[in-house]
């Protein structure tokens, strides 16, 4: 493999993936980073990366909806391999607005996969307006790897996990998304064989996590004093995984796992919500003890806790399965939780210009200044 194009390269765990495979995989090639930049896109999680691989990192601002650009890039870097991680992620956002989730999940997804198609068969430029020619994938030394969610497979009762067979029933307009988009990239396979793979994976944490979401979201709200909002009982329960360990799952997907197959991806680290943010809470006692913290005028961190409305529709528990993974690719997640999440929080409290520019969206600022849109 010598070229790969990332897409959503600058969102959390694309950011993180790129990082991976330049600095920790033993990848010698070049990587171009595809990434629209929507509010959850931040090319400074990469300006450093940006910086040292002059040479083997391009980044691309544009739309995976666009046909156009895509064509362009698959003709000027002859991609080897894709890693589809661009997609609305917010599950509560695709509850208020679900349009651009089913434009870029589906719409994007379906652009990427009849762009790789055309240009792996050798025929160029036949996917311009998404009219495909119905001929097969040409190139068998490619790979497609698509990275989707556990959020596919619906909710669980209190027993059970996910497996890759369990069927699916997506229960959110993300979700649903997603799974139309697995839809797609597995009939890819079927119908014109496509050299692809998948991953569901469940819920990740790490740096560079944009804070909507759950823990870089209670992380920054106790770092300030602010309530930590828990929604409902605070009893639904999600598998966390350690971001840097999702990244080498997808990896070692990409380069080793067989053509048409599903890897479900996961923690072993069921945890209720409630306990989640407690963790965070304790980690900070740890590193910022709430005596010493101003913001918190007197309180624990753990008085901030906040039980508010519940999502409509809210997943109660996920839990997955990856023996799969385990069996057929020696995958297994490094990282445990507590210290995951001292490592976390460790981060958030040594980069406080990031989170202030995330959170005063300065870093648009920075990125007109820095990029143009790449012509390919
Ligand atoms: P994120 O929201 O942090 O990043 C998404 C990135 O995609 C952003 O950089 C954004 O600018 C880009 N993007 C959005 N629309 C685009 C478009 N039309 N064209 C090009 N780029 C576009 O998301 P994330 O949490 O890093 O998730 C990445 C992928 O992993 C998603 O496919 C998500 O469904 C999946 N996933 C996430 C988790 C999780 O816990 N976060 C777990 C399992 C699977
Ligand atoms: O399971 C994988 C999924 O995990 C990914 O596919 C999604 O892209 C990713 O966003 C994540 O979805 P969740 O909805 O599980 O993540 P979120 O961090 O939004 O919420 C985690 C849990 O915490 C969930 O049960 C809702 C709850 N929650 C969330 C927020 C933002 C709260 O209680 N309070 C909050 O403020």
């Amino acid at each position: 493999m010598k070229t790969i194009l990332v897409t959503g390269g600058a969102g959390f765990i694309g950011s993180n993936f790129v990082r991976y495979v330049l600095e920790r995989s033993g990848f010698k090639g070049l990587i171009v980073n595809l990434d629209k930049l929507t509010y959850a896109g931040n090319p400074e999680n990469l300006a450093d990366i940006g910086r040292k691989y002059k040479d083997r990192y391009v980044f691309v601002k544009g739309d995976i909806c666009d046909f156009a650009l895509l064509g362009r890039l698959f003709k000027k870097h002859k991609f080897d391999a894709v890693a589809h991680f661009a997609a609305e992620s917010h599950v509560d956002r695709s509850i208020f607005g679900p349009r651009d989730f089913v434009e870029t999940n589906i719409h994007g997804t379906f652009a990427l996969l009849e762009s790789a198609r055309s240009a792996w068969a050798g025929h160029g430029t036949g996917a311009s307006a998404g009219q495909g020619t119905g001929a097969s994938a040409g190139r068998r030394d490619v790979r497609f790897h698509h990275v989707s969610t556990d959020e596919v497979y619906g909710s669980l009762g209190a027993t059970g996990k996910f497996k890759e067979t369990t069927p699916y029933d997506p229960r959110s307009p993300y979700s649903a998304s997603k799974a139309a988009s697995d839809h797609l990239v597995r009939a890819y396979h079927h119908t014109y064989g496509l050299p692809v793979t998948i991953s569901n994976c469940s819920n990740n944490y790490g740096p560079w996590h944009f804070p909507e979401k759950l823990i870089p979201l209670v992380i920054l709200n106790a770092m300030e004093g602010k309530p930590l909002p828990v929604y409902g009982d605070g009893r639904n329960v999600r598998d966390w995984l350690y971001v840097e360990d999702h990244c080498a799952a997808v990896w070692r997907i990409l380069l080793k796992g067989r053509p048409g197959e599903t890897y479900n991806v996961g923690g072993d680290c069921e945890m209720k919500n409630i306990d989640v943010v407690k963790n965070v809470c304790a980690a900070l006692e740890e590193l910022l003890p709430s005596p010493e913290n101003p913001a918190l005028k007197g309180k624990n961190y753990e008085d901030l806790i906040t039980f508010v409305k519940d999502r409509p529709g809210h997943d109660r528990r996920y839990a997955i399965d990856f023996s799969k993974l385990k069996r057929e690719l020696g995958w297994r997640p490094s990282a445990d939780f507590t210290g995951g999440i001292l490592r976390t929080v460790r981060w958030y409290l040594d980069n406080p210009g990031w989170v202030k520019n995330v959170k005063t969206g300065a870093y648009r600022k920075w990125l007109d200044k820095n990029y143009r849109r790449s012509r390919a």
